[in-house]
């Protein structure tokens, strides 16, 4: 991948890893992206995994043209990124480590020392100059752990991120192929970096709820910090670097960190056993569409990745919540889920309700329950309650709904 001249990737592909996080799929495997900033003076920001220690520092002495570097920013302590610390120590024994002073905390947990006598302890507005790049370090506490601070680069004017503006999938996956063989005029850019952002939301939103999604106002404070100065290219820690219409990926996490719907859009998340509840659940989204609703989306809980339903919960206004009574309580997934989206601050939209059960339904009054201390919730006055399987009242009951939810 190429950055500038200045500027070079040394990141990692990652197509082993079963579970990024010990809970997400990524079956588009995974990057950790490091990089080094050639100048004057030489740094590297944040290193990676620690399956991929060897070859990270392979690519590092080859990307430095047998220059040896002079610092190591750490921007945060995150094993997938903090793994190699201790290598780099000793590869390069004359080199200093640079990062915050909870960050330096962490090294000593994980790696024993805190290499007191070769470290820099960084504070909100600290900089670097390497000749002609100037590095200025801004805090971003929480954007995804606490000490985590992101990095902007005034001479090419780039914000190294950390893990905000993180995508899932590895770079040499499909999706992130380059526009490799087409001319490169403003117009082929334009284009090609609108199929970009089409192509980073879905697993960016995934990453972004999934990983950041409950730390909404901290997003939003670095969102603000980030304004008071001019980015051109943002390089996060995981993902493509984002070059071309930095606004609209910075207008999404904005949505995404207000809590705001991306679309006006109704996910309709299921948790059936026999299939009646599935079947109420498909048909309800057949009348929003025939309603005319443009965006309506069915989940199985039980088959669909989980992190995506909790994403699609976020991309949309509403949510309907359909599941069976189990045990006289509510399906295992569908409690899952709805543990899932409390976790991640889930807020701000409208939630319908539908429930199954044979003999003595209870599935809607424990969803409620459930989702008691989420802010700012309206509930569709429309409840569908199936003994079994719909009959004439709940049929009425899904049309009352349907038409509800169109409104
Ligand atoms: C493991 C299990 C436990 C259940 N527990 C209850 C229950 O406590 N109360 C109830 O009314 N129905 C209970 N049911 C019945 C289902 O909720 C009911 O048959 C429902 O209609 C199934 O809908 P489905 O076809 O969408 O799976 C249970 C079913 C299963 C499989
Ligand atoms: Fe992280
Ligand atoms: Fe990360």
């Amino acid at each position: 991948m190429v950055i500038s001249d200045a500027i070079q990737y040394i990141g990692v592909n990652d197509h082993e890893l079963d579970l990024f996080e010990g809970q997400y799929q990524v079956p588009k495997g995974m990057s950790y992206n490091s990089y080094l900033i050639l100048d004057e003076k030489i740094a590297v920001l944040d290193s990676v995994d620690a399956h991929f220690t060897e070859e990270w520092l392979e690519r590092l002495k080859e990307k430095s043209d047998s220059r040896r570097p002079d610092y190591l920013v750490v921007q945060h302590m995150e094993p997938d990124h903090s793994a190699g610390i201790a290598a780099f120590m000793e590869t390069y024994p004359e080199a200093e480590i640079l990062a915050s002073a909870p960050a330096f905390n962490m090294i000593k947990q994980f790696f024993g020392t805190d290499f007191a006598d070769r470290r820099k302890v960084i504070k909100e507005g600290d900089t670097l100059s390497l000749g002609t790049h100037t590095l200025t370090f801004l805090s971003a506490p929480m954007v995804h752990w606490p000490e985590v601070m992101v990095t902007y680069e005034s001479h090419e004017k780039v914000l190294f991120s950390a893990d905000a503006f993180g995508k899932f999938g590895a770079l040499d996956a499909e999706e992130n192929g380059s526009a490799e063989g087409s001319e490169s005029t403003a117009e082929n850019r334009n284009a090609e970096g609108n199929k970009a952002v089409d192509t980073w939301i879905p697993e960016a939103r995934r990453y972004y709820i999934g990983i950041v999604g409950k730390y909404g106002m901290q997003v939003q404070n670095l969102l603000k910090k980030a304004e008071a100065f001019d980015i051109r290219m943002i390089c996060p820690l995981h993902g493509p670097v984002l070059q071309e219409h930095l606004e609209k990926y910075i207008n999404l996490y904005k949505t995404w960190s207000s809590y705001e719907a991306e679309s006006e859009g109704v996910l309709i998340a299921y948790a059936s056993v026999y299939g009646h509840t599935k079947r109420a659940a498909e048909l309800l989204a057949e009348k929003l569409r025939e309603r005319g609703c443009q965006e309506v989306k069915t989940a199985d809980l039980a088959r669909t990745d989980m992190s995506e339903c909790v994403a699609d919960a976020f991309r949309y206004r509403k949510l309907v919540l359909a599941a069976i009574t189990c045990n006289a309580d509510m399906f295992p997934f569908m409690k899952t889920y709805l543990n899932q989206l409390t976790e991640h601050n889930f807020q701000n939209r409208t939630v319908a309700f539908m429930e199954n059960g044979s003999w003595a339904p209870t599935a809607m009054k424990n969803m409620k329950a459930a989702l008691e201390n989420c802010k700012n919730l309206t509930y569709a006055e429309s409840e569908v309650h199936i003994k079994s399987d719909l009959n004439e009242e709940s049929l009425a009951q899904l049309e009352a709904l349907a038409e509800e939810l169109v409104k």
